[in-house]
């Protein structure tokens, strides 16, 4: 039995210090559930000159990352540098070293998490990934190991904080797209790169991790259709509201048969659902499965404290296999190669909001070009008539259609001379 195990951690950012902090100061509670202590042996920092509070005994720090990854008292490497590069050469390096490697890199491990597992099993090591996801929302073990025995048909995910809070406030304060995220950026919700947040990239990679563990198979985040929320405006929100509404940016995983929807877009969706109330920075994830049925997983996705629960957890996991020198035997598990379903073949209701020319004959045009492509009309409301322009806003909601369809359509209305803008048409979930 080892009698102690070694922990180094690359990046002392936000995460790292939350992570260092809860290593240093809960030693005898980490001590009792490991049976042996978990000793921080060495940290990857920029500046070994900054002052920081965490952790004062400098000569834990360097910036040297041999020193962590090569270094023979170093047991489990904890990978919090975020980003693809130079973090996943210091994965690889880790595991190949023998290291097992604990990380919180959605972005490393829905690109590459395959080849990394691969590599870990070659070498014996483990590689764990809780706080990728979901920060300390337990997911992915929940998949790895509680819902095995299901087959799962649909995700449906909030899965980014920062976009969650800025479409809370356009709903309930009515603010716009700009200042909701000002508002968020100050509050330091935001990525380093916020456009990762906005565009959804951040919810795809997150999609992708949950989506090839649900379903044993690999999606590769490029294959995710994903489409960003800074095209909403406060008016939408309004008209969500009218039609019994509210509008998230849902990651969304539906099995198929021998294929999969994988997609990540604000959607309409029924005010009464569960997830409609999920506002903030607060995921939730809905998993359903044969067995157990509908799931709702629900927290904060995001902070210091929140990811060193999943970190630790994921530490404490492998310290207990160190500690009894039990190394990994299990290779990674794909047994479907799935198809994703291109965004073109969609079935799903559309909302569309129109500036249309104010005068007879309106309504008929364009209830025409949606009829010409098979689009039936569920309701129709005209908003906002402009006297001095003659012109109106309208809002169409569509039953089931072919997304192949709405897009032919949507460029049909934009040639009809009555048709000033096609402002905006969002998908609709129920
Ligand atoms: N920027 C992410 C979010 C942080 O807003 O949810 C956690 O991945």
């Amino acid at each position: 039995m080892k009698q102690d195990i070694g922990i180094g951690l690359l990046g002392l950012g936000v995460i790292g210090s939350g992570v260092a902090n809860i290593l240093l100061n809960k030693v005898d509670t980490l001590t009792e559930k490991v049976g042996a202590p978990l000793v921080l042996k060495k940290i990857l920092v920029h500046d070994i000159t900054k002052k920081r509070q965490v952790v004062t005994d400098t000569s834990l720090l360097t910036t040297n990352v041999e020193d962590v990854i090569d270094n023979p008292e170093v047991d489990i490497v904890i990978e919090l540098i975020g980003g693809e590069r130079p973090a996943l050469d210091y994965i690889k390096q880790a595991l190949a070293n023998g290291k097992h490697v604990v990380t919180a890199n959605k972005e490393v491990i829905a690109k590459y998490g395959y080849d990394l597992l691969a590599l870990a099993n070659k070498h014996r090591t483990y590689l764990r990934y809780e706080a990728s996801v979901g920060s300390g929302i337990p997911l992915i073990s929940s998949l790895q190991h509680d819902l095995a025995a299901n087959e799962i048909s649909t995700i449906y995910g909030i899965l980014n904080g920062t976009t969650n809070y800025v479409l809370t406030k356009m709903s309930q304060e009515g603010l716009s797209f700009s200042a909701a995220l000002q508002q968020a950026q100050n509050l330091g919700y935001a990525e380093a790169n916020p456009s990762n947040d906005i565009q959804g990239t951040d919810a795809a990679y997150k999609l992708a991790i949950l989506s090839s563990l649900a379903f044993y198979t690999t999606i590769d985040p490029k294959d995710i259709y994903c489409q960003g929320i800074s095209h909403l405006e406060a008016q939408d929100f309004r008209y969500a509201k009218e039609f019994g509404y509210t509008i998230k940016l849902l990651a969304i995983a539906k099995r198929h048969g021998d294929s999969i929807e994988v997609r990540v877009h604000p959607s309409f969706i029924p005010q009464w659902s569960q997830l409609a109330k999920v506002d903030d920075v607060y995921n939730a994830v809905q998993i359903e499965g044969d067995l157990a049925g509908k799931l709702i997983f629900y927290g904060e996705g995001a902070g210091s404290l929140r990811a060193s629960s999943a970190v630790i957890a994921d530490v404490l996991a492998i310290a207990g296999n160190v500690r009894n020198m039990i190394g990994n035997v299990t290779e990674p598990q794909i047994n479907q190669n799935l198809d994703v379903q291109a965004i073109s073949e969609l079935h799903t209701r559309y909302y569309f909001r129109l500036k249309v020319a104010d005068r007879p004959g309106v309504l008929a045009q364009i209830s025409k070009a949606l009829g010409d492509n098979d689009i039936s009309i569920s309701s129709v409301i005209q908003k906002e008539s402009d006297l001095t322009s003659q012109t109106a806003v309208l809002v169409i909601m569509t039953h089931r259609a072919q997304e192949k369809a709405v897009q032919k359509a949507l460029a049909d209305l934009h040639s009809l001379e009555l048709v000033q803008e096609v402002s905006n048409f969002i998908r609709v979930e129920a």
